[in-house]
């Protein structure tokens, strides 16, 4: 493979898989694995987690990546054992969350594949993915306030940007779980699907993403993040600038091509 990383810690806590496509290119897959502590995000697991994220964002066989959990918990939050006995002066120094801040800077989409628990940095994972796919027994919350803190992992900036003031306020200040439903209704989720196929589904929908042409993606997603902290005049300008540079793309002529030919077309992500 072509730019693969080299990882350089053994992969403890996570499974990492590629998923073959007969059409496009692979997905990643990675299977959060600590089922003695529903899925706790320790230190370590982040650490492998966005390594591997960004080993598969610089693999040009892979198009898409997932990120899921077990049946029974995506992530039941941050690893508490880890952070009882921290002082202030200790979290300063462990700045633990500039590992999460990597996650910002993939430039291929992540989703988010959810079943069970998705509780305080569980949920804030999720946000972090660019689609969450839930299963319909998936709980979220940001529980946070039960142990006397607040979310840590971008939960309070994330949520309110996703469902708006009135229902993240809700939700962080009285730390209560939602269903999947209640979520989906509230603008957090792409989509719902029954327990037994949510991560089936997740999959033909990563390899959907994958089959198309994988610059065109890239640019997209770019543009759609930089809804996130620009301003509208800002944001349109920078869309044009990447809509005029596709235009240089091989798989823009080819795209372009084979809709006025009437066939299929075949992509070269160039
Ligand atoms: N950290 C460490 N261990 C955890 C954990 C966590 N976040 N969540 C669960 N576990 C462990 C439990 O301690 C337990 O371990 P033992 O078997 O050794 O006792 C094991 O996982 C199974 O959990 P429960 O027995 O509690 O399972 P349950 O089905 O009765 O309850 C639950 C499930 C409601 C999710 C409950 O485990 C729970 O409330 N977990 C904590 C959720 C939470 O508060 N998350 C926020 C963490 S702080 C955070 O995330 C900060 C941030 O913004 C980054």
């Amino acid at each position: 493979m072509e730019n693969k990383l080299h990882l350089t810690m053994p992969r403890k806590h996570i499974l990492v898989t590629e998923i073959e496509n007969p059409v496009g290119l692979k997905v990643g897959m990675i299977q959060l694995n600590r089922p003695d502590v529903l899925n706790a995000l320790n230190i370590e697991l982040m650490k492998e987690l966005v390594e591997t994220l960004e080993s598969f964002d610089m693999d040009s066989e892979i198009g898409c990546m997932v990120i899921t959990g077990s049946q029974k918990a995506f992530a039941a939050g941050a690893d508490i054992n880890e952070m009882a006995e921290a002082s202030t002066v200790e979290m300063i120094k462990r700045d633990q969350f500039a590992t999460w801040d990597r996650i910002m800077k993939i430039k291929k989409p992540v989703i988010a594949s959810v079943s069970g628990y998705a509780l305080g940095g569980g949920c804030e994972l999720a946000m972090s993915c660019d689609m969450i796919f839930a299963a319909e027994g998936a709980k979220f919350g940001q529980p946070e306030i039960n142990l006397g803190i607040i979310p840590g992992a971008g939960g309070t900036q994330r949520l309110t940007r996703a469902i708006g003031k009135v229902r993240a306020m809700e939700m962080i200040i009285t730390g209560k779980m939602y269903s999947a439903k209640e979520m989906f209704d509230a603008g957090l989720l792409t989509a719902v699907f029954a327990d037994d196929v949510y991560l089936d589904e997740t999959i033909k929908v990563a390899k959907e993403i994958s089959n198309k042409p994988a610059i065109a993606v890239q640019l997209a997603k770019e543009c759609i993040m930089k809804a996130y902290n620009t301003t509208i005049e800002d944001g349109i300008q920078f869309e044009r600038r990447n809509f005029y540079l596709l235009f240089s793309s091989e798989d823009k002529i080819e795209g372009m091509k084979a809709f006025i030919e009437k066939r299929k077309p075949v992509w070269k992500n160039k």
